[in-house]
């Protein structure tokens, strides 16, 4: 099935990660013009873009306004031409356990920021420059919001992780789904909430079987998630051949895992 993303140019943030990598080669298998964003390691899109002419890196820190401004400003001037569709899969989750009680406002503010503010700044940007693009680039016009299952359920001694995913899992993409129409009439926006998925975000948790028991034990799959399991999901709902009429959802792709029995322990 053809999914309409030949020569559409997709933008993926921290795409030197687990699910960004894997998102990044299924955009490329299809044909897609992809921006890899990343902020503070390239080498894996670097080794990437060997053998992928189609293919094209930019670095920010997407916490940091001027940032997110020029780096769309930069794409908009690329080869690539304005973003069609873009990926928020960036993100930051502390392997340290920190129960409320105990959080600093700095761990607080920080995370809040690298996830969620990022996240405004990206999704605002990106709507700046939809709003003068062509009208062809407007019909592909998608945002892909990357959640969690932690936003659904809650995620002990990780709070302010779980609250920047709600968010975006709750406020952002519904707000922005009603927005974005006003710019671009067929424009839409999701959001994948993956539940665990091994990646260097998650390996050091995943190793504790003490974490990966019960977390199988809720899974009726009995699976971990796969960064492809999740890419699949994020095409599919950017794609507007296939989801032109799915916009304003929260897609859980968690192996029916219920969440709140970790949550809870
Ligand atoms: N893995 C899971 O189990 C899981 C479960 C649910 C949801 N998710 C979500 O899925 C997404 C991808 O997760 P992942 O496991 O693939 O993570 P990952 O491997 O740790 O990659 C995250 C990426 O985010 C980038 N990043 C972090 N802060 C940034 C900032 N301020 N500015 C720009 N880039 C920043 C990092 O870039 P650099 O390395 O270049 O600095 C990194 O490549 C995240 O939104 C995560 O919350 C993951």
């Amino acid at each position: 099935m053809d999914l309409g993303l030949k020569n559409i140019h997709v933008l993926v943030t921290g795409a030197s990660g687990g699910i960004g990598l894997e998102t990044v080669k299924l955009y490329l298998s299809l044909g897609a013009n992809v921006t890899a964003h990343y902020n503070s390691n390239s080498k894996p899109i670097q080794d990437l873009q060997v053998n992928f002419p189609a293919l094209q890196c930019a670095q920010a820190d997407l916490s940091s306004e001027s940032a997110v401004k020029s780096m769309f400003d930069t794409l908009t001037g690329s080869p690539f031409g304005p973003v069609a569709v873009i990926v928020v899969n960036h993100a930051i989750w502390t392997a340290e356990d920190v129960p409320i009680i105990d959080m600093t406002i700095e761990q607080w503010d920080h995370t809040l920021s690298a996830n969620l503010t990022s996240s405004f700044l990206v999704c605002r940007e990106f709507l700046r420059h939809l709003r003068i693009a062509t009208e062809g680039v407007k019909d592909k016009a998608s945002i892909v919001l990357i959640g969690s299952t932690s936003g659904k359920y809650g995620d002990k001694d990780h709070a302010d992780y779980a609250v920047s995913k709600s968010a975006m899992m709750y406020g952002l993409t519904t707000t922005l789904k009603s927005e974005i129409v006003k710019i671009a009439p067929r424009g839409r926006v999701n959001c994948i909430a993956p539940g665990w998925v091994l990646t260097p975000m998650t390996q050091e948790a995943l190793n504790d079987p003490a974490i990966s028991g019960p977390l199988l034990a809720a899974t009726p799959l009995k699976k971990l998630g796969t960064p492809l399991d999740v890419a699949n999901q994020i095409v599919i709902v950017s794609s507007s051949v296939v989801s032109g009429h799915v916009t304003g959802q929260v897609i859980f792709v968690e192996g029916g895992c219920v969440g709140d029995i970790l949550c809870c322990e």
